[in-house]
């Protein structure tokens, strides 16, 4: 059956400080750019002038029904140097809050999502737990200021794609290649985390706020033996999953560290999440140390495979080690014409609804085409088109498909052949 029905779980749409605001900002993006590692050399400083256009685009927001938003901040605004806090920047962000609190929509917002402050980096970044007390502080002036604006938070984005992809492919900021030093990050970032979580909750309560609700965005995917008969083959997807999501999910879940990770901060085991974020995108299939793509598989225009079964398999998979309600905090597709988007959001939706699963939400990466870190401008994930050299936002066939979804609560007959029939995907024709 082709119809689909929503049951209450509420539609939102994902985004990152860095990716969208624009402007001239000291941050370790803004310098990797600069050093020229950005695929089309575009640079975070033009993206979509989302810090000054932000009503406009909360606006077109409303305009599609969406009530529910993931947005983060840039660390390096509200904290220009150690210590110094820029008032006009939290201002800033309050007014957008505010702004959003009263066009409807539900801010869920990220402290930190990949982007460093220069002078943090220079010092080490999450390599140094003596670092840990600058995040710290900087994570509790935000929570205070922001006050009853926003009540729920994810500290810290995607963990194990920070250190894999900056410290272990050097692909990212600071371009390090280092097993020992990827995993000394993801162990520094386990207490950044699981401090934070302690902090919000204590600062909240004290403040006599309520509705307080924190998790990580723990990027997950699912890692397939290439041959399920071959035991080498399955002993590297396993080793795989261990090193890069296993040890980290349980960790920043339940605060219990293990190999491959250190314990850097005495918390005792418990809940550090009062969700699980869950950021889901695709499957690595696995003969190797590399990850590869199946031949023959659908895959999006970065050559990632579309798997939507793999949505289940994570999510089902955090919900085993502790039950509690799922968001789906980012999951989309690099489809630079919009042919297929309409399809994918289908399939991963669908899957989530049959899996039984207490999904509450799901937040589509994302609003607008925008500065996709290494890829640039070059990689479009958004429903809504820009043109980067006007700034001109134009809602895709895409955007216009989750609108409707919205408003009628599901997918009918004729919402599916409108939208998703027509949509096929491109195959992996070469690769393994
Ligand atoms: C995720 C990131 C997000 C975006 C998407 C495509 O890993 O969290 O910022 O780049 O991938």
């Amino acid at each position: 059956m082709q119809q689909l029905n929503l049951n209450g779980l509420r539609l939102g749409v994902s985004s990152a400080a860095t990716q969208i605001e624009g402007g001239d900002v000291d941050h370790s993006w803004a310098e990797w750019a600069r050093r020229g590692h950005i695929r089309d050399g575009a640079s975070p400083a033009r993206a979509n002038d989302h810090y000054r256009r932000f009503p406009e685009d909360a606006s077109l927001m409303q305009s599609l029904g969406i009530r529910h938003y993931r947005l983060g901040v840039e660390w390096a605004r509200i904290e220009p140097e150690p210590g110094r806090f820029d008032e006009a920047a939290i201002e800033h962000y309050r007014a957008e809050l505010s702004d959003l609190r009263a066009r409807g929509i539900e801010p869920l917002v990220t402290l930190h999502h990949f982007t460093n402050p220069m002078w943090f980096e220079r010092m080490g970044a999450f390599e140094r737990a003596e670092n840990l007390p600058h995040f710290l502080r900087f994570a509790e002036h935000v929570v205070r200021a922001f006050g009853d604006l926003a009540a729920e938070y994810i500290t810290i984005n995607e963990p194990n794609v920070y250190a894999a992809n900056g410290y272990f492919f050097g692909l990212w900021p600071p371009g390090v290649s280092s097993l020992r030093r990827t995993l000394r990050v993801m162990s520094v970032l386990t207490a950044a985390h699981l401090s934070c979580y302690g902090m919000i909750h204590r600062v909240r309560a004290e403040l006599r706020l309520t509705g307080t609700k924190v998790a990580f965005a723990n990027h997950l995917r699912v890692f397939a033996p290439e041959r399920e008969a071959s035991p080498l083959h399955r002993a590297f997807a396993s080793i795989a999953d261990r090193f890069f999501q296993g040890s980290l999910s349980v960790a920043m879940t339940t605060g219990r560290v293990a190999f491959p990770l250190r314990r850097i901060a005495r918390l005792p085991a418990g809940r550090y999440c009062d969700f699980h974020a869950v950021n889901y995108y695709t499957r690595s299939t696995v003969s190797g140390l590399a990850d590869g793509v199946r031949a023959g598989a659908p895959v999006n225009d970065l050559g990632w495979e579309i798997y939507p079964a793999g949505i289940v398999q994570c999510a089902a998979r955090m919900h085993a080690l502790c039950p509690l309600p799922i968001y789906i905090t980012e999951n989309g597709v690099c489809d630079n014409q919009d042919a297929y988007r309409c399809r994918y959001i289908y399939e991963h939706l669908k899957a989530l609804l049959e899996s039984g699963l207490p999904v509450e939400r799901y937040y589509h990466w994302c609003f607008t085409d925008n500065f996709e870190w290494a890829e640039g401008e070059s990689a479009r994930f958004g429903l809504v088109h820009v043109d980067y050299d006007t700034q001109a936002r134009t809602v895709k066939r895409s955007g216009r498909f989750f609108a409707a979804m919205i408003a009628a609560g599901g997918v009918d007959a004729a919402l599916y052949d409108a939208y998703v029939k027509p949509c096929t995907y491109p195959t992996n024709g070469g690769g393994r």
